[in-house]
């Protein structure tokens, strides 16, 4: 271990929590290595099946702003709407310190490597809530301080009738494996350490990691803390459950990440992938559906809603989309919204978790990785105080 480090830490998952806050870490100095059962990849070699519990390869992936509800609202707010409330701020600041890392990487000319686009996010609602009514220029900008333009569109933009809000702002997608294969680029080139590997608990972590134990053909140090970004993965917790997401991979490309809300609760959206690697239709919200299967039938559903909503996408002549392959996945969702926290683990050591990101662990992933180093930094310097 160089003499800079402050510790080591392992993480275990190499979904874009995983690598996100292990590439936070290396930034902070700490020693890191991840264990992870599945790896970053190209897209096309990641198993639809073997691997369907790996959620970032399936992923969208856009930020959408989720605007948390007014501060002044005209009516108070119930117990459960002020819970919620907090939830959505605190998501809220993590998609901020998102966006700030996002443009960080375009402006050391990452980005095209990276698979960034920076384009326009158009949202459009058939219900609104008030968070949604009483959102201007002036209190995106003031109060949610959202960056660049933010613009409420007027009701001659809407694409039908039953569209009654809509807004637009500037806004960033991924393309997620070549997203994911870059942050373990940027990893490995910080002297971080990679191995594939199932592990059954935070516990056998530990024991890995011990003095003077021999595991990968080489001695290791032993592990000071350990991050369990594990996603649906490794799981006790009985808060989290997948939410089944199907989505269409069509050819088109779109200048715009388009989402719309149905009064029914279904959603209607769309995320370029950039650099003419296609555009994702979506999408289903499926709370506890284990099936890995596309449905063809959904799937036409799908680009028929998007067609409809924003035909502005299909080519001169055209009146449909292309489609290339359907794509199915579990969001990692977790009853009272994600867990980031440290705990000592009984018989293991301690343990910083950071799972259950739902729909938005790409959106959020830089808040969540500070949230991981600020826990770890806290813990280690206690202990080191302690021992002093
Ligand atoms: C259809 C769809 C659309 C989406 N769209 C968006 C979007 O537009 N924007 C957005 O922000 N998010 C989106 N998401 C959500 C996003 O993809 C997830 O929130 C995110 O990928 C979760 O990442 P994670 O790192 O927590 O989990 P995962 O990616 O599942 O990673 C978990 C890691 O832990 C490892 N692991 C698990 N168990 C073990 C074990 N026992 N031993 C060793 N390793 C283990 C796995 O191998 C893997 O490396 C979408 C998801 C879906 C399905
Ligand atoms: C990490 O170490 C480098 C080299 O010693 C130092 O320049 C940098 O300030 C350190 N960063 C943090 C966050 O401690
Ligand atoms: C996905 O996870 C579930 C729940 O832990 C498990 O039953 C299933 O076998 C896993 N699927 C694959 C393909 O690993
Ligand atoms: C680690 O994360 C999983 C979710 O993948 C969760 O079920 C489990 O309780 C967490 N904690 C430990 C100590 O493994």
């Amino acid at each position: 271990m160089s003499n800079k480090s402050k510790g080591h830490v392992v993480v275990i998952g190499a979904g874009v929590i995983g690598l996100s806050s292990a590439l936070a870490l290396l930034e902070a100095n700490y020693t890191t290595t991840i264990l992870a059962k599945d790896l970053p990849a190209p897209f096309e070699s990641i198993d639809p099946r073997g691997q369907i519990n790996f959620t970032s390869p399936w992923g969208g992936a856009h930020n959408r702003w989720v605007p948390p509800f007014p501060t002044v609202p005209s009516t108070p707010l119930t117990a459960a709407q002020q819970s919620e409330h907090a939830l959505r701020a605190r998501e809220h600041a993590f998609s901020l310190s998102t966006f700030h890392r996002m443009k960080h990487f375009q402006s050391q000319n990452q980005a095209q490597q990276a698979g960034i686009t920076f384009l326009k996010g158009i949202e459009y609602l058939e219900t609104p809530g008030p968070e949604y009514l009483s959102l201007t220029a002036e209190r995106a900008s003031q109060e949610l301080g959202l960056p660049g333009t933010f613009r409420v569109l007027e009701s001659h933009e809407f694409p039908d009738d039953k569209i009654t809000w809509g807004c637009e702002y500037d806004t960033w997608c991924v393309n997620p494996m070549q997203y994911c294969l870059f942050l373990l680029g940027q990893i490995i080139a910080r002297g971080g350490k990679v191995f594939k590997r199932e592990v059954r608990s935070t516990a056998e972590v530990f024991q890995l990691f011990s003095d003077g134990v021999k595991e990968f053909g080489e001695t290791l140090p032993k592990a000071d803390a350990v991050v369990n970004a594990t996603g649906v993965g490794m799981g006790d917790d009985e808060l989290v459950f997948p939410t089944r997401g199907q989505t269409c991979l069509v050819q088109e490309p779109c200048e715009a990440t388009v989402t719309r809300q149905n009064a029914d609760g279904s959603w209607t959206f769309c995320v370029p992938r950039g650099y003419g690697a296609g555009t994702i239709i979506g999408g289903t919200k499926e709370p506890d559906n284990w099936d890995p299967k596309p449905d063809p039938q959904a799937r036409e559903r799908l680009l028929r809603a998007f067609e409809g909503t924003y035909p502005k996408m299909l080519a001169e002549g055209k009146t449909r989309l292309t489609p290339v392959r359907d794509i199915v996945g579990r969001r990692p969702t977790r009853k009272g919204g994600l867990r980031l926290e440290g705990e000592m683990v009984d018989g293991a050591g301690f343990v910083m978790h950071a799972y259950g990101l739902g729909g938005r662990g790409y959106e959020l992933s830089w808040g969540v990785a500070e949230g991981v180093v600020e826990g770890i930094k806290g813990y280690l310097e206690k202990e080191r105080g302690s021992r002093l």
